[in-house]
């Protein structure tokens, strides 16, 4: 049975036309949703150009509450057939009650080599600590912030005079490549075991 993947994404989205491009033909899992937390949101018009069913669940009007915003992302997710959920790029902080109810189906990208640098300014904290490699991690959502057992990492090299932009540039092209296939392997071998 093919698996559905919803990849919810806050930005441009260059990771999650990555993470579509590579669900054709023989992959065990096709992409159910493309959902965003920000209308304007690039990646949701990529989406669309490629045949994606989109969604908006706008957490403004939820104001402080997390649970009710959640509430409106899961039914999203459900009413797609959810199976897995792909965090790509999306800038919101998932409560426990959250991340309980998908745990061990939802993956996330990081930009640093976990466990070094949860959280944000990844690029800049390497620079700063004079770390001579960068890189990126796939990860299962456990409740605490980019904490989950790690699926698979790829690392830069720091180079002489880097810039935060040159480096986060640089690690998005591994992400580009990362990304999908830790998705790829991780379908099969759901599917392997739903056998
Ligand atoms: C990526 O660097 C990802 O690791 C981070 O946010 C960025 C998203 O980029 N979580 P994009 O929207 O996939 O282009």
């Amino acid at each position: 049975m093919t698996l559905r993947v919803a990849i919810l994404i806050s930005g441009s989205g260059s990771n999650m036309v990555r993470l579509v491009e590579d669900m054709v033909g023989d992959h065990p899992a096709r992409p159910c949703l493309v959902l965003s937390n920000v209308a304007s949101a690039g990646g949701l018009g990529k989406a669309q150009a490629r045949g994606v069913p989109t969604a908006v669940v706008d957490h403004k009007p939820y104001g402080d509450d997390r649970a009710a915003f959640e509430e409106a992302l899961h039914s999203a997710l459900v009413a797609h057939g959810t199976q897995i959920i792909c965090l790509a790029g999306f800038m919101r902080v998932l409560t426990e009650g959250f991340v309980r109810r998908w745990e061990g189906k939802m993956l996330n990208i990081h930009p640093s080599l976990l466990p070094k640098y949860k959280g944000l300014n990844t690029h800049a904290r390497a620079l700063e600590a004079g770390d001579t490699q960068a890189g990126c991690s796939v990860h299962l959502v456990t409740p605490a912030l980019d904490d989950g057992p790690i699926l698979g990492q790829r690392a830069v090299p720091i180079q002489p005079g880097d810039t935060v932009d040159a480096l986060a540039a640089r690690v998005l092209v591994e992400e580009h490549q990362l990304y999908p296939a830790a998705l790829r392997d991780f379908c099969e071998s759901v599917s392997k075991h739903n056998e």
